[in-house]
């Protein structure tokens, strides 16, 4: 079942009402990651990092409680890291924070980084609890430089975690059709699957709305950056009091959700080379119980066969359109990162090469970081990653259906 790897019938991989408030002790880190946008611009975050005590985190029980902490730690950390820019980063995380950050991370499985568990799954609650799933209904918990151009650009990514969960639940319904040889119910949970990842295609829209271009490329994606392929942290981060060798971890990433790792091991779309290797790795960011989900799909017969020997046209046809809906969900992504990476990317070199220097020129774009133009945060190469595993997704569909 999906409880068994803590998938909920209702949240899918968003973390069930996340806890708002730890225990009246853990009081220095909250009080200072609520306010990490105000102590960025007023440069005095480390200052206060260095500050804070060093808390002892077996005094957090709950998964929820592991779950908030890990949330403040890590974006304390992002701030820490990037409060100065790209040219005055820092190389140790000092203790205080560095020691509590790593004990809760080995506790929950996930890295001593900010990840897409953080910032999206465990980072809601409803303005009204009665109230819908809904952007003006939704608050985050954490926020980073940026303004409402952070709540749109985590919270519209948590309203296309939800629209997946019906396909998440249709999956152990289309694994035991294939298990008992029935089509019908195989084709069923097909159509339940190929709606959810249309209704997260429409959820994906409303970035538009909600997230602004030159905000979210100039000011808050240095903060999901991390310290592996970005050479403006190229020798990594020491996490002081954990150990002296400094380490290596790659920023947020997309690639960090579990919803389309389940889909493309369902439909076996299979990602090699590179780009199947980033994907591969990114599992490693995510909480281990969802990573074990998405193992477990691969581990039945496969569907693609199924399909293949059964030579039904309903089924085919129920296939086919969960590819090609997969397909267009990830043209759909590639036109957003176009409007919200490439085109400020351009522009920022351009301020550069016309010889723009003063700041007030440049403007947000031009102050954003350059380590990152080609890259995505979570250090791949972003469109060639993209567009390759559009590409892998398109090529399920041409192979003898
Ligand atoms: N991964 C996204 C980016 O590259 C956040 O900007």
């Amino acid at each position: 079942s999906m409880e068994e790897f803590h998938v909920s019938e209702d949240y899918g991989f968003v973390l069930p009402e996340p806890l708002t408030d730890l225990p009246e002790y853990f009081k220095p880190w909250l009080d200072i990651s609520k306010n990490v946008p105000e102590l960025i611009s007023s440069h005095s975050l480390r200052l206060k990092v260095h500050n804070m005590p060093l808390l002892e985190t077996h005094l957090l029980q709950s998964h929820r409680e592991l779950r908030l902490a890990h949330l403040a730690l890590s974006t304390l950390t992002m701030g820490y890291v990037w409060q100065e820019g790209e040219r005055e980063t820092i190389k140790v995380l000092p203790q205080n924070l560095a020691v509590p950050l790593w004990e809760v991370s080995q506790r929950l499985g996930l890295p001593p980084i900010l990840s897409h568990a953080d910032t999206v799954l465990a980072n809601w609650k409803k303005t009204n609890s009665d109230g819908p799933f809904a952007m003006d209904n939704l608050e985050l918990l954490i926020t980073l430089p940026g303004g409402e151009t952070v709540q749109g650009f985590f919270l519209v990514t948590l309203l296309v975690e939800l629209a997946a969960v019906p396909g998440l639940k249709a999956i152990p319904e289309v694994i035991s059709g294939v298990h008992y040889n029935n089509v019908a119910m195989v084709t069923k949970a097909l159509n339940v699957v190929g709606q959810a990842i249309d209704s997260m295609k429409h959820a994906l829209k409303l970035m538009h709305d909600y997230v602004d271009p030159s905000i979210f490329y100039g000011i808050l994606r240095i903060y999901l950056s991390g310290w592996k392929d970005n050479s403006s942290m190229a020798e990594g981060l020491v996490y002081e009091g954990v150990q002296e060798k400094a380490m290596e971890y790659s920023g947020g990433s997309a690639a960090q959700s579990s919803t389309l790792h389940c889909f493309d091991e369902l439909m076996g779309v299979k990602h090699e080379g590179d780009s199947g290797a980033f994907l591969k790795r990114m599992r490693d960011y995510m909480p281990p119980s969802h990573k074990h989900f998405i193992e477990n799909i691969s581990s039945h017969p496969s569907l693609r066969n199924f399909v293949l020997q059964q030579a039904d046209e309903h089924l085919t046809y129920a296939f086919e359109q969960c590819l090609s809906r997969l397909v267009d969900f990830r043209n759909y992504h590639i036109n957003i990162v176009t409007r919200y990476v490439t085109i400020p990317a351009s522009r920022a070199k351009q301020l550069r090469v016309s010889g723009q220097e003063s700041a007030k020129e440049l403007g947000t774009i031009g102050k954003a970081p350059t380590a990152l133009e080609e890259r995505g945060t979570g250090g791949s190469g972003i469109m060639s990653f993209l567009k390759t595993v559009r590409d892998n997704t398109k090529d399920g569909l041409s192979n003898s259906l």
